[in-house]
């Protein structure tokens, strides 16, 4: 029986850190597991400019635990009045990674999103041409359209056709959740990568919704059925290089989560490793864990895989804390539904 498991050390290709009292707070939890991750701009107001991205990469460094050696892998909102030569120069100059497009209302603090593609397709085409990478959260926002129809309606309506009319660029499609998606990414050429979250890979949309509503499950794109969640296990699981870990870890407090109209995210920081290995134990695939969470997303991104190294041991089951404390309430931790019986260590 396999009882340790050492990897490259993991990157996060899709993570919340949020700001001030929050970012304090949650920060030391990925930067103990985690090299680097990819930092998403939907602060309020939005990180839009170059100049609002050294600013919060400087935050992000100022609240880092002393000991810690993570590298925030920061990126820019895509907005209509985006201008294509600011982030070019974020690019040049190494600060961002990648650019990240909201549809305006599809999510937390998505307001300054895309409404109309057309005009952001002159930035569309600067990225393709200096080569930097555009994160894509990918559900149209149409009233008509059914929420759990919204991931397969985006990848038919806009995905497609911005591939199509911009074949160079390179494009992730973020936090899949549907076979459509799986099946979409497998058909297309190495320009595009997908993320898959680790409570994707644990719940579907019962352990929302069957034997009362549970707000912790909440999150965007909302868990599927189970035929889903299975297609995104196998994806996760293969091998393919295509597909790599972002977490999504989405921070609010108990009482944003809470309300008659609750926040969307799961807080999976402190355990993803240890469900991580669990879930690919439970499918016999261990050995693709390192190219999921440490190989794929930096040969992806043209980075080199981390040169240190994250062990994890397995024993008696791990008791990780309901929630964690922030100067702006208790955030609770995603709870799997099972025992974790594998540690970092
Ligand atoms: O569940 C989610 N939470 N999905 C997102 O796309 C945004 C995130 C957040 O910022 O809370
Ligand atoms: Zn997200």
């Amino acid at each position: 029986m396999t009882d340790t498991l050492t990897l490259r050390r993991p990157d996060d290709w899709h993570l919340h850190l949020r700001d001030g009292a929050m970012l304090q707070a949650v920060l030391p939890y990925t930067a103990a597991h985690f090299a680097r991750a990819i930092i998403m701009p939907n602060l309020v107001p939005p990180v839009v400019t170059g100049a609002q991205a050294v600013a919060y990469r400087d935050r992000i460094l100022a609240a880092l635990p002393q000991e810690a050696q993570f590298e925030p892998l920061m990126t820019l909102y895509l907005t209509e009045e985006t201008d294509p030569d600011d982030v070019a120069q974020a690019h040049a100059s190494g600060l961002i990674k990648a650019v990240k497009l909201y549809p305006a209302g599809a999510t937390t603090n998505s307001a300054s999103g895309v409404s109309h593609f057309d005009k952001v397709r002159p930035t569309l085409e600067k990225m393709a041409e200096i080569g930097l990478p555009l994160c894509v959260h990918g559900e149209v926002t149409d009233h008509d359209i059914d929420i759990f129809d919204r991931e397969a309606v985006f990848i038919d309506r806009v995905l497609d056709p911005i591939r199509k009319a911009t074949p160079e660029l390179r494009v992730i499609m973020e936090h899949i959740t549907t076979k459509d998606a799986v099946d979409y990414a497998r058909a297309q050429n190495d320009r595009l990568g997908a993320t898959i979250t680790t409570h994707h890979l644990v719940i579907n949309r019962n352990h929302i919704l069957a034997g009362g509503i549970k707000p912790h499950y909440y999150c965007l794109p909302v868990a599927k059925r189970e035929e889903h969640r299975l297609a995104l296990r196998d994806a996760a699981t293969s091998g393919e290089t295509r597909f790599f870990l972002g977490t999504d870890s989405a921070p609010h407090t108990d009482a944003n989560k809470l309300l008659p109209c609750g926040c969307a995210g799961c807080f999976t920081a402190p355990n993803t490793m240890s469900i991580l290995a669990e879930v690919f134990e439970q499918d016999g695939k261990l050995n693709a864990l390192e190219g999921f969470t440490s190989l794929n997303g930096p040969a992806f991104y043209g980075l080199d895989a981390n040169s240190d190294t994250l062990t994890l041991t397995k024993g008696d089951a791990v008791r990780y804390p309901g929630h964690i404390d922030s100067a702006e309430g208790p955030v609770t931790v995603f709870d799997p539904g099972y025992d974790l019986h594998w540690r970092v260590t």
